[in-house]
């Protein structure tokens, strides 16, 4: 068997490893077992390529591949290892931006050891259809790898709040993505009927600047639905770049990160009731909602501690409705042992997750699992909203947008039409942040200015035990 055949069956085994990999990843029972597959399916994917290339690369080319895999590697463990919970969805959007940039880096090197050598100078012969389809892949790869480049770097600023998560609005944005799009078309036709570097500098400083805008125009609400659909993007430039290298395994892992991302944005966009098309082409159709920030909402109440102790004592149901600042105060075995002692006092207490809560899909169940609250009182929003105009206690814990009533009552309101848990429907409502100001989407919140909320302020896990000490 020759390394090339031993490698080709690799690739099989470690595309059914992926395969098992999400299978398991989709449920919370299987997961670790998922994760599992996943790395072995990439240890022998890895191990499979570089015993191909060991036995056709210079001893200098071989230390270079050791050295970039060993500081890789390190780079890797360091990175996840530090990594908090908190952080986790601008170091997903990074990774995507490095697939991207790979691709484009990939579909580079494809023109110039092809298309941009002479066979005079020993460049590739390739025939007529060869010829056509070469050229396509290389120039379809560098567009989808630049717009997933610079997407997630934008992605990746706004994440992590180097930049400000408000849609950026120039005129007539949408004509200026479609006829990007336009460009890139025409720019195909002329780069496969006759391939040179000029317009390949011009598709890539193109699709550079598409990826940018795409992003840039979405609005903090979306981010959820960008980060799966960058994911999304960024499988199909492993695809491409899968093509061009002639990797069966790049082209089977990238279809399966490109069909499963845009599943899930998707399943997202449902969740949040957006169209997935106006989502991809960066908010199109957006152009009319307008920050109600200006908007005078009245006064604020304030209460303490003791006082939300005393109104718990009194409850016959509590709802908790976490969000971002439950993951950011780390609050969650707090919140857990408010539970097991309100439970054991005879109140009923459930939770109520929005879909979007946090900054990544799961990202409450996963920290309310961690503090070991039981599932069966861990309610979706669905299955928890029509019970909240007869809950005596809404606990909101760091959450914002995700309760903000503007989205349901304001059509003006850049959240407007996103389903949000009706905390406001209940009897006493009780926010705990830390100041005024706003969430993830940067809008107002009327919800604290109703006359059943009370503003709880200060770091939630100092106030969930403040709570537990009056209790
Ligand atoms: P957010 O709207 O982000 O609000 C979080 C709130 O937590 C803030 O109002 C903040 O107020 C408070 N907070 C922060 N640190 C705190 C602390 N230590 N103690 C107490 N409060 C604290 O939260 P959300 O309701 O979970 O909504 C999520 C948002 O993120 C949505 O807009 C969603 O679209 C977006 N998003 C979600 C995802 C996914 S997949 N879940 C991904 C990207 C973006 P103070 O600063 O006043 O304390």
């Amino acid at each position: 068997m020759t390394a090339t055949s031993a490698a080709s069956a690799a690739y099989i085994v470690s595309g059914l490893l992926f395969i098992l990999s999400l299978a398991g990843l989709s449920k919370h029972e299987t997961a670790k077992a998922g994760n599992a597959y996943g790395i072995a399916g990439m240890t022998l994917a890895l191990a499979a390529t570089v015993g191909v290339v060991i036995g056709d690369i210079s001893a200098i080319g071989l230390i270079l591949l050791v050295i970039a895999v060993v500081i890789g590697a390190a780079i890797g463990i360091w990175r996840a290892r530090r990594v908090e919970m908190t952080g986790m969805p601008e170091l997903i959007a990074l990774l995507h931006s490095f697939v991207g940039l790979a691709a484009v880096l990939v579909g580079w090197n494809g023109y110039l050891s092809v298309e941009g050598v002479d066979p005079s100078d020993g460049g590739p012969v390739l025939t007529g259809a060869e010829s056509g389809i070469h050229s396509a892949e290389v120039v379809i790869g560098v567009f989808i790898g630049a717009v997933t480049f610079t997407g997630s770097v934008v992605a990746f600023l706004k994440l992590s709040a180097r930049i400000k998560s408000n849609p950026l609005v120039l005129p007539g944005k949408n004509w200026l993505n479609v006829g990007a799009l336009a460009l890139f078309a025409v720019l195909t036709v002329v780069f496969v009927l006759e391939p040179n570097l000029l317009v390949l500098a011009v598709v890539t400083a193109l699709a550079l600047a598409l990826g940018w805008h795409l992003v840039a125009s979405i609005g903090g609400g979306d981010m959820p639905v960008v980060v799966s659909m960058l994911n999304s993007y960024s499988g199909w430039a492993a695809a491409a770049s899968g093509f061009l290298l002639g990797n069966d395994l790049l082209i089977i892992t990238g279809a399966l990160v490109g069909s499963s991302g845009a599943y899930l944005s998707y399943i997202m966009c449902r969740a949040m009731n957006r169209s997935f098309l106006s989502v991809i082409a960066g908010g199109f159709g957006n152009e009319g909602s307008a920050a109600s920030a200006d908007v005078d909402y009245g006064e604020h109440t304030e209460i303490g501690a003791e006082e939300v102790a005393e109104l718990l004592r009194d409850a016959e149901s509590v709802v908790i409705t976490p969000g971002y600042g439950m993951a950011v105060a780390q609050a969650q075995g707090a919140v857990a042992d408010l539970t097991r002692k309100l439970t054991d006092r005879g109140v009923d207490v459930r939770f109520g997750i929005h879909p979007v809560a946090g900054r990544l899909p799961g990202h409450m169940n996963v920290l309310l699992a961690e503090a070991k609250v039981p599932y069966d009182v861990v309610l979706e929003m669905d299955e928890i909203n029509d019970d909240l105009a007869a809950t005596s206690v809404v606990l909101v814990i760091g959450a914002n947008d995700t309760v903000n009533p503007a989205a349901a009552e304001d059509p003006s309101s850049p959240i407007a039409g996103m389903p949000v848990l009706r905390v406001w429907e209940a009897e006493r409502v009780v926010v705990f942040k830390r100041s005024m100001n706003t969430g993830y989407a940067g809008v107002q919140n009327p919800l604290f200015f109703r006359e059943n909320s009370r503003m709880l302020f200060g770091d939630a896990r100092e106030r969930v035990e403040d709570i537990l000490r009056a209790l």
